[in-house]
């Protein structure tokens, strides 16, 4: 595989990063998953903005303008030869050749930019869109600007294993009550056919993947509404489903051992799943 290292195109074993870096030591860093379809980048824009808007929140600059960042992703994507996967993309705070705490001066460390593909045949077509997934909750115990896509992902890797052991394929967070949104995905449940999700705050991330659902649903003439919604009242919907660039649409047929409906993937989960990558296609 070739990726990319602040501006060299290389073999994955010839990369390097310094053991200072901060991303490394602190997980000072930002990320973005792009997926790639027949060869084509999906939402770039919409991922290109949330970087950015990541970037400033943690005062941090890109290394490279938008447009130069396209071309990146496009020339991964080409040299990898991607028809169906992911482009990851990390920006760090860089390496000042020390651990501190504080910042290091941006004008004599440089930030960190790394991009990497990963080849995903078979993505649109997921054995496990087909089947539906189960998730099992756990309490939201991460930081309170989860709207900042950072690569503090120490909790969400913990949720999936704890998922994992319980025999289950995901965890949604629950605080308050409430689920806040999946490991790696935002979360949704439909109720005698009105699609429900969270509304954007600091306690989510604001998906890119949300935003094209809800703009395709609205379009479809589905009904949505953005609102809190309850672990319980999530066991007691019709259906559930949760959305990401990594899976789409994906819909969830059981939340903590409770069977949603008849325990296979709802109409509206599948109807959007499908409008989705059509257009997408
Ligand atoms: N995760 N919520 C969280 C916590 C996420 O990590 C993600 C994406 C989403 C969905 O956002 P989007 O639709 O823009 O992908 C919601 C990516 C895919 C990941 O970490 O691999």
């Amino acid at each position: 595989r070739i990726v990319y290292v602040n501006g060299d195109y290389l073999p994955e074993e010839e990369a390097k990063i310094s053991i200072f870096d901060r991303g490394f030591l602190m997980s000072d860093g930002v990320y973005e998953v792009t997926s790639v379809l027949n060869g084509k980048l999906i939402d770039f824009p919409g991922h290109a903005t949330r970087l950015e808007r990541s970037l400033g929140e943690l005062d941090m600059a890109s290394p490279v303008s938008m447009d130069e960042l396209l071309a990146i992703h496009r020339e991964l994507v080409s040299r990898n030869e991607i028809e169906e996967g992911l482009v990851y993309l990390q920006i760090t705070r860089g390496a000042p050749g020390d651990r501190d705490f504080a910042f290091p001066d941006p004008s004599t460390t440089p930030s960190t930019i790394v991009l990497f593909t990963q080849n995903k045949p078979g993505l649109a077509d997921s054995p496990a869109a087909k089947t539906g997934t189960k998730v099992i909750s756990i309490e939201d115990i991460r930081w309170g600007r989860r709207d900042i896509k950072t690569v503090q992902l120490l909790y969400p890797s913990m949720g999936k294993m704890m998922a994992k052991k319980a025999g289950c394929d995901d965890a949604w967070m629950v605080e308050d009550g409430f689920v806040t949104e999946g490991t790696s995905n935002n979360a949704y449940i439909v109720k005698g056919g009105k699609i429900i999700t969270r509304e954007l705050s600091t306690d989510i991330l604001h998906g890119i993947t949300r935003a094209a659902v809800l703009r395709l649903a609205a379009e479809a003439q589905m009904e949505v509404e953005e609102r809190n919604f309850t672990i319980d009242e999530a066991k007691q919907a019709d259906e559930a489903f949760t959305t990401s660039a990594s899976a789409f649409v994906m819909p969830v047929v059981e939340i903590d051992g409770v069977t949603l409906g008849n325990g296979t993937p709802g109409t509206v989960a599948r109807r959007l799943r499908e409008i989705y990558l059509e257009e997408s296609l």
